[in-house]
């Protein structure tokens, strides 16, 4: 199986790790899937719950899923967009990029924020002290080739699709309110900008934001799964250790290439924190073995019973 991934990409995106979140998330059948920092959405967007609230305080990530959902964008309306506007970029070169950048940060034009997003340096998404879009032009003049188009317009219609399919709401909101809605059958997947990183206007996160999460999630009744970093080769994630004593940690070592060449692969020790005990994916060869776990349901197994 591979990843779909989102039309909108952003930094911290977890596509890489899609699969270790959703292989151990328990979501009940009438549960809402709660995403208070939802970013790219890839990790709800492979999840496929059939009723989720994403939610983000960068509000042109939600207009522009929320313009989907109206029909404001379709595949053919952002292909036709890409074609004219991937014609000027490849006509005017940069000078087009910093023109619908103006445009942008003027109207909020959730196609242009597509846009901006696909061509601009590092696919990131950020904002100054203003709250405008300030990455600069980061591709060739010609990035919209149409083969490029063709991949964008169908991420676009896999929302779409999904979207007539399932129950998914988009909202504008900080974590404190998206995390304080969730009911006993709810999961909420936590994935928190990374402090000191990626500091811009609508991705700040200082040590008492991670205080503020850790403390709504210990008092939350639904179950939770956060992503968060455990350690490096030079330091540790001091707030892991502080406030998840009362949770499982699981980490996995993901390497982040710095350059081209073999020595500068940085490995980083991932972890997933959860407030209940994981279901472990395991392969079962016979009816005997099977019977020697109580729980053992489509390949997986809860290790013990979940703590309450
Ligand atoms: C690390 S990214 C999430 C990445 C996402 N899981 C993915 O795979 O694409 C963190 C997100 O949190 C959002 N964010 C930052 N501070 C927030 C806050 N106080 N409340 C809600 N969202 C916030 C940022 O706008 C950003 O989109």
């Amino acid at each position: 199986m591979t990843v779909k991934v989102p039309p909108l990409k952003c930094q911290g995106i977890k596509t890489k790790l899609v699969f270790w979140i959703k292989d151990h998330a328990i979501l009940e059948k009438d549960g809402t899937w709660i995403e208070p920092f939802m970013g790219s959405g890839v990790v709800g967007f492979n999840v496929r719950p059939n009723r989720a609230i994403f939610s983000d305080v960068n509000p042109h990530i939600i207009n522009f899923y929320n313009a989907i959902k109206s029909g404001e964008i379709d595949s053919s309306i952002a292909r036709e967009y890409l074609e004219k506007e991937g014609a000027l970029l490849q006509r005017k070169g940069e000078d087009h990029y910093y023109e619908v950048r103006e445009r942008f940060n003027k109207k909020n034009s959730p196609l242009d924020m597509l846009f901006l997003n696909r061509a601009c340096f590092n696919g990131v998404m950020r904002f100054n002290r203003k709250g405008e879009f300030n990455v600069p032009f980061g591709h060739k003049p010609e990035r919209f080739a149409k083969a490029y188009i063709t991949k964008i317009a169908n991420q676009i219609k896999y929302i779409t699709q999904a979207l007539s399919q399932y129950d998914w709401k988009f909202v504008c909101s900080d974590f404190k309110t998206t995390i304080a809605s969730a009911s006993p059958s709810d999961f909420i997947y936590c994935d928190p900008p990374y402090a000191g990183r990626h500091v811009d206007y609508f991705n700040s996160w200082s040590e008492e934001n991670e205080q503020e999460l850790y403390g709504l999630l210990k008092v939350t009744p639904a179950k939770f799964i956060l992503s968060t970093w455990h350690s490096n080769q030079y330091r540790k994630n001091e707030a892991l250790e502080k406030y998840s004593s009362q949770f499982t940690v699981l980490t996995r070592e993901h390497f982040y290439h710095v350059g081209a060449s073999e020595k500068n692969r940085n490995p980083m020790l991932e972890a997933i924190v959860l407030n209940y005990n994981p279901m472990i994916p395991v392969k079962m060869d016979s009816e005997k073995q099977l019977a020697l776990f109580e729980n053992f349901k489509e390949g997986y197994v809860v290790l013990s019973s979940p703590r309450k």
